[in-house]
């Protein structure tokens, strides 16, 4: 029976202000990437999807449209799928459809206006399908809803190479939460980024058209709109480097001068040149990926990559006690 005016379960924690002022306040200054996404980044985000350099977007598509039959019979019947940064695009709409009798969607987003309207396409699309929209930041623990059918396993759906965003040690935090929250039968769908060359990554995210550099300077201008600060947009510069030792994209916001800065009533000092890290974006290889997933709990039990490797959907399933490797 479907379930409509699915209702947001919570409410966020918002801690912009207190982790702006940390990272400007920190030595060298970093500001989390996570806040890029209010309703002006994510629609640069959305434009930075179109630029002919980004080719992430239309690969995992891609790869979604190619595979999506194979994907869905290797989930199976009775999935709850859960969401975590629901965008409810197009590739969770293809899943959505093309799986066995699902249970029903959970998306867990922290905006809610994009939790909204992710609900809203979802409900236009796939108007049988129970929906359970939770409203929480996904990194950090939450009870998630019960569906009006019984499930026969969670999935969680974490595509666009997301993961990519976290430090190693917080994307297995992030599997671990994952792997307690899917239980023993259950899985991950996971989009992730292969590691390639330094000309290809580089153009991904220094497109031509500068999308990606006022995506990244967004940020400035959200401090300025919501936590009352006096950036220059104009002092300052995107930045984004290849680390091959790390595998790597960096993002840093470069000050093109020395300046002061006053966010909320408090000054900073920036040197000329002085870069500030706001994002990471992490380029796997599939050995590396299965090693990473080991130390939550987890195991690489099919993946789906393109004829270039450029980028591939991996399907995680727990590993028994006895496989996992030290
Ligand atoms: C959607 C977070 C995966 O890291 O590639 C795109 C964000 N940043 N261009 C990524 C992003 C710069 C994107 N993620």
């Amino acid at each position: 029976m479907p379930i409509h005016g699915a209702r947001i379960a919570a409410l966020p924690d918002d801690g912009f202000a207190r982790d702006v002022a940390r990272g400007l306040a920190r030595t060298p200054k970093r500001l989390p990437s996570k806040y890029f996404y209010d309703a002006e980044g994510s629609r640069l985000f959305e434009r930075i999807c179109e630029q002919p350099e980004y080719y992430l977007t239309r690969v995992e598509l891609a790869l979604m449209q190619a595979h999506v039959a194979d994907i869905a019979a290797q989930l199976g019947p009775g999935v709850r799928l859960v969401e975590y940064g629901s965008g409810a695009g197009i590739k969770t709409r293809l899943l959505l459809a093309h799986l066995h009798s699902p249970a029903g969607y959970v998306p867990v987003e922290i905006s809610a206006p994009a939790l909204q309207a992710s609900v809203a396409a979802i409900a236009a699309d796939l108007p049988q399908l129970p929906v359970r929209p939770v409203c929480a930041d996904f990194t950090r623990a939450h009870r998630l809803p019960d569906l009006p059918v019984i499930s026969t396993r969670t999935v969680i759906y974490f595509p666009g190479s997301t993961l990519g965003n976290f430090e190693p040690d917080e994307a297995v935090a992030l599997l671990r939460q994952m792997r307690a929250e899917m239980g023993s039968a259950g899985a991950a769908l996971i989009g992730i980024d292969l590691d390639k060359d330094r000309v290809t990554l580089e153009a991904a995210y220094n497109d031509a058209a500068g999308v990606t550099a006022a995506f990244t300077l967004n940020l400035l201008s959200r401090i300025n709109r919501e936590l009352d600060g006096d950036f220059d947009i104009a002092r300052f510069a995107h930045r984004a480097q290849y680390n091959a030792m790390a595998s790597r994209i960096e993002t840093a916001i470069i000050s093109r001068c020395a300046q002061d800065v006053c966010v909320a009533g408090t000054h900073y000092r920036f040197a000329d040149d002085e870069a500030m890290a706001v994002e990471i974006s992490s380029k796997y290889r599939l050995d590396r990926f299965d090693r990473l997933a080991g130390r939550a709990g987890l195991g690489v039990r099919r993946y789906w990559t393109d004829p270039e490797r450029a980028f591939a959907v991996v399907l995680l399933e727990p590993v028994s006690a006895d496989q996992i490797r030290v």
